[in-house]
């Protein structure tokens, strides 16, 4: 599928389909639709005056034109009311129309953009559509071929708004891409995405985009002294990789940003074996990692003026003869000695050692994005995820992105009370302070392991999958943070 954008006036538009967005209220008063409909006869008016379309946001409707138009279907898609309008409405009507029968049927698609649509919204269209058809049949040994849209493309009747328009479908096809690659990985069953394999993947893309990738081996992890990490691994026959991912796109020698993701290929909670109901769903515990991979190589083909190191330690937790247990008395890269309450709670002991690592890259600030805690759910239900941090300026730019991109965060806060129900009374901190604010103490964990730079951790265990699908977002997962994270690269400012 190629998105194209022309010049050209609605007259002499001739695909399968053409598709309108448009805001709520009168169709009298939108000269497009008034125009066409002078072809079609009244038919837009019809469908108005019988309550079928009203432009609320995503609301559809599909006309044929049987001749009366060079184009073979006019699609309208909602937008909900102007007032409201802001680049999330055209991501929604966009993955919304994209799934319709008629647009799967339409071999080329034509969307026509009157001139004050901006760019960014041709950005949201893009990605709202990538999205929306994104699915997942790798695994599958028919595939279902029913969607034959080869080319989705832009119209203008104005010159200049068309070379706009053609950065904004760049950029969103490139962001419709990693937010793609995210949900994949994420998906990926973990006999398929073992930490060798996640770093092969990102191998071919380092190769491919032009990005820097190396990976550490067991032997080097151990020499680096990572053994919080390396107590998580060694439960597992699969051998962990530590990844390490940079771009430079920034001066020589401006500070990069360092962003840490999770990556558990499985989390299976180890000796602390987690209940059996759905733990299927500990394949993506690496969804964090599959971000900043994603994010490196969405950084290198936006050509970002950033420079940007990923760190992703890779493992599996698994219970074995060799694995940690309950007790154990471990000592992290830092030098603190951490006392094992639950083996399940790895992902913070795996995070602190990557935290500490950061510290090489005398970094300008450090984000780091987790499925962390389970208790992110009973916080905000599906519906967003946890930021906790050390600098409000950091934390006021991931609330921009946030905005921006439509993916929510809300920020808890870290009080003294919660740093210190993680001390341990034989070693200097437990792993787990168990059920009272779970989210917290482990954000508390992390930061009692940080280096003296900006710190955002970001929780997404609440919204790493999906339960029922959405406009965008289909039912499974999500690859949520993605696109927060590529806003935030995208308009950083120092924090
Ligand atoms: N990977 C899980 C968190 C999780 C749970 C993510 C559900 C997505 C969905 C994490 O490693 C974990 O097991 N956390 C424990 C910590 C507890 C043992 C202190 C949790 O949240 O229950
Ligand atoms: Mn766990
Ligand atoms: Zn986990």
């Amino acid at each position: 599928m190629r998105f194209l954008a022309g010049k050209a006036d609605i007259q002499n538009i001739n695909d399968s389909s053409l598709v309108l967005f448009c805001v709520e209220g009168n169709p009298g008063r939108n000269r497009v639709l008034k125009e066409i409909d002078r072809n079609l006869g009244g038919t837009i008016r019809a469908v108005y005056d019988s309550n079928e379309f009203a432009g609320q946001l995503n609301q559809t409707v599909v006309i044929h034109t049987s001749g009366r138009a060079a184009f073979g279907r006019l699609i309208l898609a909602g937008l909900g009311p102007k007032k409201a309008l802001k680049p999330d409405c055209y991501r929604q009507a966009a993955g919304t129309m994209a799934r319709l029968g008629a647009v799967r049927r339409s071999s080329s698609l034509g969307i026509y953009f009157g001139e004050n649509e901006s760019a960014e919204y041709a950005k949201a269209i893009v990605e709202g559509f990538i999205l929306g058809r994104y699915c997942l049949d790798d695994y599958k040994s028919e595939k279902k071929h029913d969607d034959i849209t080869d080319t989705v493309t832009f119209y203008s009747p104005n010159k200049a708004h068309v070379v706009r328009l053609e950065k904004g479908i760049k950029s969103g096809e490139i962001i419709g891409g990693g937010a793609s690659l995210t949900r994949t990985l994420s998906a990926m069953p973990g006999n398929d995405l073992t930490p060798r394999k996640f770093v092969s993947r990102a191998q071919k893309l380092a190769q491919k985009y032009n990005f820097q990738c190396k990976a550490l081996d067991e032997k080097h992890i151990r020499a680096e002294r990572m053994n919080a990490y390396l107590g998580v691994a060694r439960g597992s026959a699969e051998p962990p990789r530590f990844l390490i991912l940079e771009y430079r796109g920034g001066r020589a020698k401006a500070k990069p940003i360092v962003l840490i993701g999770k990556g558990i290929t499985f989390d299976s909670g180890g000796i602390s074996l987690k209940p059996g109901l759905d733990m299927q769903e500990m394949k993506s515990d690496m969804t964090g990692g599959a971000i900043v991979l994603a994010a490196i190589m969405t950084a290198t083909r936006l050509g970002l003026k950033q420079n940007i190191i990923g760190l992703v330690p890779l493992a599996e937790n698994l219970p074995s003869g060799n694995a940690l247990k309950p007790g154990d008395i471990i000592t992290s890269r830092k030098g603190k000695t951490i006392e094992i309450i639950n083996t399940d709670a790895e992902g913070r002991l795996i995070l602190i050692d990557a935290l500490d690592y950061a510290n090489e890259f005398n970094p300008q600030a450090v984000i780091d994005i987790c499925t962390l805690t389970g208790g992110a759910m009973y916080i905000l239900g599906y519906w967003g995820a946890l930021l906790m941090g050390n600098n409000d300026r950091l934390k006021d730019l991931i609330r921009s992105a946030s905005e921006a991109s439509a993916e929510n965060v809300w920020e808890l806060p870290i009080w003294d009370g919660q740093r210190k129900w993680i001390k341990s009374d034989i070693a200097d901190l437990k792993n787990s302070g168990g059920k009272p604010a779970t989210s917290i103490t482990a954000a508390a964990f992390l930061e009692a392991c940080i280096g003296d730079w900006p710190w955002a951790h970001i929780d997404i265990a609440s919204v790493d999958i999906e339960k029922y699908g959405q406009p965008y977002v289909p039912k499974g997962h999500t690859g949520f943070g993605f696109r927060l994270i590529m806003e935030l690269l995208s308009n950083w400012k120092k924090a």
